[in-house]
C-alpha cells in the first residue's frame, strides 16, 4: 500500500469518525433498568435485607437528600457513598421519583 492510499484511507476514517460519535450517544436507561441495579442489595421490592435499609416508599426529596450526603461523604456508608457518584442527577430524580412508590 503506497503512502497516498494510507492517507487517503485515514482521511476515510477521519471524516467517518464524527457521524459515528453522533450515532453513539449515550442514552438514558429505562426507569426499571436503572432500578434493577438496586434490587440485588436492597431486595426484589426495595423492602431491604439483612444490612440494607428499605428504600421504597420514601419521600422523593429525602431520597435526593441522602443521596447527595452519600455522594459528598457525609452520611456513613459502607458502599452508598460509592455507588452514589455513578449516577447522573437526572438518573437520581429518576429513581427518587421511581422508588418513591411501592413495587
Ligand atoms: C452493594 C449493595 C448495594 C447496592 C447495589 C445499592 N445499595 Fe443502597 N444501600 C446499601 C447499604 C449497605 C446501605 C446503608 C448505607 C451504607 O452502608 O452504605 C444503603 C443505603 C441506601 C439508601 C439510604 C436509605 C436510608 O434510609 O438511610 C438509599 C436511598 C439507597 N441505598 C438507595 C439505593 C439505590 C437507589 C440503589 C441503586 C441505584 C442502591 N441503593 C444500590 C447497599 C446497596
Amino acid at each position: 500500500m503506497s503512502l497516498v492510499h494510507i492517507l487517503a484511507l485515514v482521511g476515510v476514517v477521519g471524516a467517518a469518525a464524527p457521524a459515528v460519535a453522533q450515532t453513539a450517544a449515550p442514552q438514558p436507561l429505562p426507569t426499571p433498568l436503572i432500578a434493577q441495579a438496586c434490587r440485588g442489595c436492597h431486595g426484589q421490592a426495595g423492602l431491604g435485607m439483612e444490612g440494607t435499609p428499605a428504600i421504597v416508599g420514601m419521600d422523593p426529596a429525602t431520597f435526593q437528600r441522602l443521596w447527595g450526603e452519600f455522594r459528598a461523604n457525609q452520611r456513613p456508608a459502607t458502599i452508598m457513598n460509592r455507588i452514589a457518584r455513578g449516577y447522573s442527577d437526572q438518573e437520581v430524580a429518576t429513581l427518587a421519583a421511581y422508588f418513591a412508590v411501592r413495587q
